[in-house]
């Protein structure tokens, strides 16, 4: 199977993000640079951890709704379910196990900057669900959502698993409002928030006792040893999480075990480190209703209806153009 291209994946943006990240203060490096192959994989580890409690509360919503979202989704004709960042699909099946038996006319259109993750998603689907209509594309998000935006059926768009919490309040803003535009009236928009909990639940979802996440957080340091020819030393590297329930955020950060230097040749640059200095890398936000609705309000968007995980608190919200 050939995906649609929307654009090719730029290697100059990591180079720049590196060098930029890396030379200011206090260090940063973007956690969207975690994913390659070797990335991709350890992410489907975490969310196989038990202590990684989204995956297993998002399953939980869809399962026990699919009825009703089935309805929510239908009665306006053919629609495209369109999802953001698709992964391996294993929640977003049970949604299309339940339309496909339900003989639903929909086309599924996974959106992935990953070629690979895209490929293993097709063939998976080709074996367990032959009969579904699937339109990959490969791409960046807008991009891809712009090229179909003109398409005549409704728009469904899944952006499942928390994903949105892996970006600052206004980068979300910004996100929610670029969908915002490309909606039409009678589209809407499925999105996934873990909610602010027991503080140690979340510290234990970040920080496993088998380092998975550790090894997911330096994999971006591993990336650049790869791909920019660097030497950082993984091992004098320490994984930290914090969590602030006030705030809601949950960060990861890589901690200088020592003083050290570290050359990345492809960039021409050397790094100081101080022992004990930190290199922020991710942030996964957690959520309350007020965020939520004042999120959505600031993006043009207005909530109807949400469902809630019985287990731990987390939330898949539905929204439509205000
Ligand atoms: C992809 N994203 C929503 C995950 C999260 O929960 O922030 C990535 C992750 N980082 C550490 N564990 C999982």
């Amino acid at each position: 199977m050939q995906n649609t291209k929307i654009a090719p994946t730029s290697t100059i943006e990591f180079e720049k993000e590196v060098f930029n990240g890396l030379t200011d203060y206090p260090k940063h490096l973007s956690s969207k640079y975690f994913y390659d192959k070797k990335g991709d994989k350890l992410f489907q580890d975490i969310m196989a951890m038990p202590t990684y409690y989204l995956t297993d509360c998002e399953y939980e919503i869809l399962e026990s709704n699919k009825e009703e979202i089935t309805e929510l989704f239908t009665g306006f004709g053919a629609f495209d379910l369109i999802e953001l960042g698709a992964g391996d699909g294993k929640k977003t099946k049970i949604l299309l196990k339940e339309f496909n038996d339900k003989n639903i006319d929909f086309s599924y259109v996974p959106i992935d900057i990953s070629d690979n993750a895209l490929n293993q998603l097709y063939n998976s689907l080709q074996k367990e669900l032959p009969t579904v209509n699937v339109k990959p594309l490969q791409g960046a998000y807008f991009e891809a959502l712009e090229e179909i935006s003109y398409r005549k059926n409704r728009k469904i768009i899944l952006f499942l698993g928390s994903n949105i919490g892996n970006l600052k309040h206004h980068q979300a803003v910004d996100f929610m409002k670029k969908i915002q535009e490309l909606m039409q009236p009678d589209d809407l928009l499925f999105m996934g928030f873990d909610q602010k909990k027991n503080p140690q639940t979340i510290l234990e979802a970040y920080n496993d006792q088998e380092g998975v996440t550790a090894a997911f957080n330096k994999n971006v340091l591993a990336r650049i040893n790869t791909e920019l020819n660097g030497n950082f030393d993984l091992d004098q590297f320490l994984h930290w999480e914090v969590y602030n329930p006030e705030t809601g955020s949950a960060k990861s950060y890589l901690v200088s075990k020592i003083e050290q230097t570290v050359r990345i040749e492809y960039l021409d640059l050397t790094i100081n480190f101080k022992a004990w200095e930190t290199i922020h890398t991710e942030i996964s936000q957690k959520y309350d209703d007020e965020i939520i609705n004042w999120l959505a309000k600031k993006s043009g968007l207005k909530m109807i209806t949400a469902y809630q995980a019985k287990t731990f608190n987390y939330k898949n919200c539905v929204f439509k153009k205000s």
